[in-house]
């Protein structure tokens, strides 16, 4: 038996979200917020987090700085239970850091990437990474410095027998250069959401790019807000509603709704259930600040799993 379910490869910082806000800031004004959450942040992390606490054994690797704020992140994910031996402090840096500022109609966020940039090639162990059955990469355009080998390093992990999963999240320069086509090569399961997987296939709607996309991938979930989300496989076309709720915020609801989904993938669970119970696990982390909180709280989160998914007898796809 492999000593891991997963591992994961990404971005490790905290989260800082400002609520109750005024509609809008104005210029050299002192403006007061209602209420502060200092959270564990960064998509891989939460995802990592997360998965991790619905059962899988995660490997998790990633570089932060020599500073509190790293602790704290790295504190949090031992908390759920995810093996951090992958983690890297790089002493002289700084680690990254996400200010969310949810004002009334629109979220504003700004990120201190700090050692997000750092993390390189030579940091990862491939026989720890490919210690695990499933292997999964979240915010392709945040790591500067692994970017360029982030094509080997899928190849490496589907070498040694692995399945894949790759999240690129947003490119904050909107380029979306073709060199993120060449790890789709090796990606078994891709997780846009609706903006990214348009920018991403050069598609004016969510069809189109799904249909250009399932070329190259061979599973392809586009996660669209509310709306839940739309999957391809091969021929075969999925559509699963989200649970209805009232969010706190969706900050990390990707994430989560991937923690979710591959949680089920990587048991054999068939399609459809992988994608309601991503569905349900994205539900469940608006409920409460952040990414993490919502699953962090036990009773609240298997409540919320137990009443969310349809009873299932389970099988294999
Ligand atoms: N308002 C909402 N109500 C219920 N579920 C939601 C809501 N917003 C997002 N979700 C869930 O979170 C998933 C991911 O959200 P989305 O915003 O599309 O991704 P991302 O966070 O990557 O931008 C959705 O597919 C859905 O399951
Ligand atoms: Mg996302």
């Amino acid at each position: 038996m492999k000593r891991f379910d997963i591992s994961v490869v990404g971005e490790l910082n905290a989260d800082l979200i400002l609520y109750g806000l005024p509609a809008t800031l104005e210029p050299e004004r002192e403006h007061l917020a209602e209420d502060l959450a200092i959270t564990l942040g960064s998509s891989s992390a939460i995802f990592a987090h997360n998965i991790s606490l619905l059962g899988s054994r995660v490997g998790f690797t990633s570089c932060i700085g020599g500073d509190p704020l790293g602790k704290f992140c790295v504190d949090r994910l031992q908390e759920s239970g995810v093996d951090v031996s992958g983690v890297k402090v790089l002493a002289a840096k700084t680690t990254g850091l996400t200010v969310i500022l949810p004002l009334a109609a629109q979220r504003k966020i700004l990120t201190y990437l700090g050692t997000t940039l750092d993390l390189q090639f030579a940091h990862l162990d491939l026989n720890y990474l490919g210690s695990a059955s499933h292997f999964h990469l979240s915010s392709f355009f945040l790591l500067r410095g692994l970017r360029p080998r982030i094509p080997e390093l899928f190849s490496k992990m589907k070498q040694s027998g692995l399945t894949t999963s790759l999240d690129t999240n947003d490119d904050p320069e909107d380029l979306w250069v073709e060199d993120v086509k060449s790890v789709l090569k090796s990606v078994d399961i891709f997780l846009p959401n609706e903006r990214e997987a348009c920018k991403l296939a050069g598609a004016s709607d969510v069809q189109n790019a799904l249909d250009s996309l399932s070329r190259l991938v061979p599973i392809v979930v586009i996660k669209c807000g509310p709306k839940g989300v739309l999957a391809k496989r091969g021929k075969n076309q999925f559509h699963a509603p989200s649970v209805s709720v009232q969010p706190v915020d969706t900050v990390g609801a990707g994430d989560s709704f991937n923690a979710g989904f591959l949680h089920k993938f990587i048991l054999r669970c068939n399609l459809e259930e992988c994608l309601e119970y991503g569905n349900a696990v994205a539900a469940l982390s608006t409920t409460r600040a952040g990414g993490t909180e919502a699953l962090r709280e036990r009773n609240h989160r298997e409540s919320f799993l137990q009443t969310s998914v349809s009873p299932r007898k389970g099988g294999i796809s």
